[in-house]
């Protein structure tokens, strides 16, 4: 994927983007582009010291009840940020770190082969999350935003699972997102999926959307 992003897509708000305005500037002198097939730099943003309080990720897990043996695709995984506390917790199911980025799979490869033994990285397509049969709960963070035929990704996605998958949707609120959330319910529902818990206030910058297949 060569997609060049603006800053203010990956981490389009005001709370969020203050806090990573210095790493950015460090990174990129301050330059406006920059790219996901760059793991050594987003890490930094993206694993960032700031990140549980701007992300609200204490609030994400809890919503989760995330369970011992779970098996969690984390698509959209990025360095694997989520997939570290999701290993952390499912120390008797498994973790799929999901990307259609090329590097950043590399790079979750390197993080996470030494580190945590239930994590599988696996390399996607952009309008195929490629979700490993035996997933229990499909995870997308600040990632649905980014896939460009969200259609057919979602397509895809409802024939890779079943109809005791949860998907939790995790993006911007408010009309800054490029898909805000009303527009994310619709394009799910369309696709065959119902919303069960839709959340916006508790976390600081983001919604969070926990939909199951349509009965
Ligand atoms: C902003 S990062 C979020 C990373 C991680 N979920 C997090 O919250 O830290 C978006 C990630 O989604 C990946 N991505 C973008 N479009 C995708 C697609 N269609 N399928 C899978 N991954 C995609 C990018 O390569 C990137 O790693």
């Amino acid at each position: 994927m060569n997609d060049v992003i603006d800053d203010r897509q990956v981490l389009s708000s005001p709370l969020s983007t203050m806090l990573i305005d210095q790493a950015l500037n460090r990174i990129k002198g301050g330059s406006m582009g920059i790219s996901f097939s760059e793991p050594e730099k987003l890490k930094e943003i993206f694993d960032g010291p700031n990140r549980s309080q701007w992300q609200g990720t204490e609030y994400i897990l809890s919503s989760l009840a995330i369970r011992k043996d779970d098996i969690i695709a984390d698509v959209g995984a990025g360095t694997g940020y989520f997939s570290r506390l999701f290993a952390e917790r499912v120390t008797q199911g498994k973790v799929y770190s999901i990307d259609a980025e090329p590097n950043m799979v590399s790079y979750m490869k390197q993080r996470f082969s030494t580190s945590f033994e239930n994590v599988q990285v696996i390399q996607s397509e952009p309008d195929n999350p490629h979700i490993p049969a035996d997933t229990k709960l499909v995870f997308i963070a600040n990632t649905y935003r980014f896939i460009e035929d969200r259609m057919r990704f979602l397509s895809n996605l409802k024939s890779q699972t079943s109809p005791t998958t949860r998907f939790v949707v995790i993006d911007i609120k408010g009309n800054r997102g490029q898909v805000p959330s009303d527009k994310a319910i619709s394009e799910w529902e369309n696709a065959g999926f119902m919303v069960e818990i839709f959340d916006e206030d508790g976390c600081p910058e983001h919604f969070i959307l926990i939909m199951s297949h349509q009965q």
